[in-house]
């Protein structure tokens, strides 16, 4: 039996602002106070200028937050660019890198990643890492080998010790903003090939202890399903955690997973 602890997050992408992230901080921490949220990690990814009202509203509770990006730099001329000890000084845990969208509309690469993903860890931030194949690559039938390089990749020159110190997001790209997740079998597959490759390359600990979670059209509906299953140690959610109930509504599902997995008791 896996004891890795599940994970609940949402990326607000380019939605939410200050004033907005209070109220939606404030209730959300009134829905989660009716919850037993104790064997979940939970994360919130504001925009930016968000982050310091969100970490605000959300002190008092178990909700981490974290960044949609970041620079690999710690400072310099970098115009427009947020750096990794910025995000730990707005309160931030976490960052998410990779995202698809920062990917296909701001050509990052994975080579990109992997530097950011150094630099997060020096800083002590939990880099959240997103890894999908498009619809053409999934065509190809090439889906596996793709999400294998893209981890690859990121992780390139960490031990493998620091490994489990990442989560890594599946998140199918033409899964994301679409009208339908991914199949619970599909991803199933997926989930325990990425584990086993994982196993391949960087030792049996490393593939053990990583959560791997999945993205992409998650709703309150097809939640549960998702993360019944084995490799998935958690959701990554859009569009239906960007109302605080809709966000209860998804941590809850984690939660009565936890308690179904059995994997509330180790941290
Ligand atoms: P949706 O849940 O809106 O498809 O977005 C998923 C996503 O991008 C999570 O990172």
């Amino acid at each position: 039996m896996a004891m890795r602890r599940l994970v609940a997050g949402t990326g607000w992408k380019m939605n939410i602002g200050a004033a907005e992230a209070t109220r939606y901080g404030s209730e959300l921490a009134l829905r989660l106070a009716q919850i037993d949220v104790s064997a979940v990690d939970i994360f919130v990814l504001p925009p930016f200028t968000s982050l310091v009202a969100a970490s605000a509203a959300l002190a008092a509770t178990p909700v981490a937050i974290g960044g949609q990006n970041m620079h690999w730099e710690e400072s310099g001329a970098w115009t427009g660019e947020i750096s990794a000890p910025m995000l730990v000084e707005a309160g931030c845990r976490y960052v998410e890198l990779a995202h698809s969208e920062r990917l296909y509309h701001f050509a990052e690469s994975y080579e990109l990643v992997r530097r950011k993903v150094d630099s997060a860890l020096r800083s002590g931030l939990t880099p959240i890492i997103c890894l999908g194949e498009t619809a053409q690559e999934k065509g190809e039938g090439r889906t596996d080998d793709v999400l294998l390089e893209q981890v690859l990749t990121s992780l390139a020159g960490q031990p493998d010790a620091r490994v489990a110190d990442v989560i890594l997001a599946y998140e199918p790209r033409w899964a994301i903003g679409g009208a339908q997740a991914a199949t619970p079998d599909y991803v199933a597959e997926r989930h325990a090939i990425l584990r086993n490759n994982l196993k391949a390359h960087r030792g049996q600990d490393a593939a053990d202890r990583t959560r791997i979670i999945y993205g992409g059209s998650v709703t309150a509906e097809n939640g549960p399903q998702l993360i019944a299953i084995d490799d998935v140690d958690g959701l990554f959610v859009g569009r239906a955690a960007w109302t605080p109930e809709g966000f209860a509504r998804i941590v809850e599902i984690v939660a009565g997973a936890a308690q179904n997995k059995g994997t509330g008791q180790t941290a």
